[in-house]
């Protein structure tokens, strides 16, 4: 994977290969600017990798018909930066999902994930007033709600004091092992990154050490 400008070209990844199985629980470590945010971002179908391609169940989704659509049911993204919707009270950015594909919702478990993020008293505010880390669970709570079969969490508990990141934590580990979504999450917490079932390492772009 490549970005480039009119100057010149930064080479970010380079012979990347890795699948993602249904229920797989990935985490990913490395150095700040080594490359992990544009792997998830690639993987997740975000990012059209440079050279390279991309298939979800065997079919390269570039080319795929209805990729938006497929994208959509199979994947979410709890961003570094949070990426709510600005015009959208936190209520409306968890529900988002639902939303766009006209989906039904339980109201009991919307309730339920809202309380136990700790978000009720924020309920009906817009993002732009809410701390960084009330930003960070809804933007968990927005992905966990959407049902998708993969979560890519990028460092989703770096705004959160510990006991809310266990939580979150804990809500991830749950999502994974007893509905089966896969996780990827990228961390800088070693012991967050233990819990994973496949722990890579990822270095000037290259995937330089991986456990199972
Ligand atoms: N849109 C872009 N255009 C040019 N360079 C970019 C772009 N996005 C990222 N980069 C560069 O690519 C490299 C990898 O960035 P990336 O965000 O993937 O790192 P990271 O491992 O997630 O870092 P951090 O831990 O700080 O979040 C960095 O050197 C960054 O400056
Ligand atoms: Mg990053």
């Amino acid at each position: 994977m490549e970005y480039r400008n009119a100057q010149r070209t930064y080479k970010v990844l380079d012979k990347i290969n890795l699948s993602i199985c249904e229920g797989e629980y990935i985490s990913i470590v490395g150095k700040s600017g080594s490359g992990k945010t544009t792997l998830l971002n690639v993987m997740g179908g975000l990012l059209s990798p440079s050279s390279g391609k991309l298939y979800l169940n065997q079919h390269e989704i570039r080319t795929m018909k209805e990729r938006n659509k497929f994208k959509r049911e199979y994947v979410s993204f709890i961003f570094q930066f949070f990426n709510l919707l600005p015009t959208l009270n936190v209520e409306e950015n968890i529900c988002i999902q639902h939303y766009l594909s006209g989906k039904k919702y339980s109201m009991r478990k919307l309730n339920g994930l809202i309380s136990y993020l700790g978000l009720e008293g924020c309920r009906n505010k817009l993002p732009g007033v809410l701390s960084g880390g009330e930003q960070q669970r809804v933007a968990v709570a927005r992905s966990v709600f959407s049902e998708s079969k993969f979560i890519f969490a990028d460092e989703p508990t770096h705004s959160l004091d510990q006991e809310s990141a266990e939580r979150v934590m804990a809500l991830l580990d749950k999502i994974n092992r007893t509905y089966g979504r896969a996780l990827v999450i990228v961390t800088h917490d070693l012991d967050v990154a233990q819990g994973a079932d496949v722990r890579l390492k990822i270095c000037n772009g290259n995937i330089v050490s991986a456990s199972i």
